[in-house]
């Protein structure tokens, strides 16, 4: 399929979480582009039943683009472990997710740290899937990755999530040690965001 250039100034961001509206929507504010939040226009949250991110991403921007009948975008995040073949990886948040609904990400940690502890072998790496769906059904999807070592015990205050306990490679500081614009630059998401900016934004 040819790649699809995005033409309109503003689109739909399938995503009901306050954080990641914002920071997706600074990243398209650098290429002209407003956004509206599904949460906003009061779309319904899909069920995220694929086994990928890509998959994912996908899944929850078709579905937006659907019932907004405008282009929208989506993302699909989670952290990796090498010794545990990868997991949680789609399922990072499920890991934090307690018996009353709330996330406990201290526990979900202290979960990686359990499992993974006998293996020499710390590497591990957070992926992000972004995917632009447009209402006819055409997507165009991208995948970007932050490599590096788990880490205990957790280190850092700033970040959210796994930050804790992960340190990029190259780099002395865990993500929730490190200034947010050192994050924001070579993050999972930025990575994601660089490729889908490259591909289908018009140049900023
Ligand atoms: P999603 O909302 O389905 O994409 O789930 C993402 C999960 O991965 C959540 O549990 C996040 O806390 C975690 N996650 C994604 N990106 C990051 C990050 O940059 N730092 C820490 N945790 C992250």
């Amino acid at each position: 399929m040819t790649r699809r250039l995005l033409a309109e100034k503003r689109l739909c961001l399938a995503t009901h979480n306050a954080g990641k509206a914002r920071e997706n929507a600074a990243l398209l504010a650098g290429h002209g582009i407003e956004v509206v939040t599904a949460g906003e226009l009061g779309l319904p949250v899909p069920e995220e039943t694929e086994t990928s991110f890509i998959g994912n991403a996908t899944l929850k921007a078709l579905a937006a683009a659907r019932a907004s009948g405008m282009v929208s975008m989506a993302d699909d995040s989670g952290f990796s472990v090498a010794a545990l073949d990868g997991a949680p990886g789609v399922h990072t948040a499920d890991w934090a997710e307690q018996p009353d609904g709330t996330r406990d990400y201290a526990a979900a940690m202290a979960k990686v740290e359990r499992l993974a502890r006998h293996s020499p072998d710390r590497k591990a790496w957070f992926s992000c899937a972004l995917a632009l769906a447009w209402p006819d059904g055409h997507v165009e999807a991208f995948l970007g990755e932050a490599h590096g070592e788990w880490v205990w015990p957790p280190r850092g205050e700033k970040g959210f999530g796994y930050d804790p306990i992960f340190v990029p490679a190259g780099e002395a500081q865990s993500f929730a040690e490190m200034d947010p614009a050192r994050k924001h630059a070579i993050s999972h998401r930025a990575a994601a965001f660089r490729l889908l900016a490259e591909a289908c934004l018009p140049r900023g």
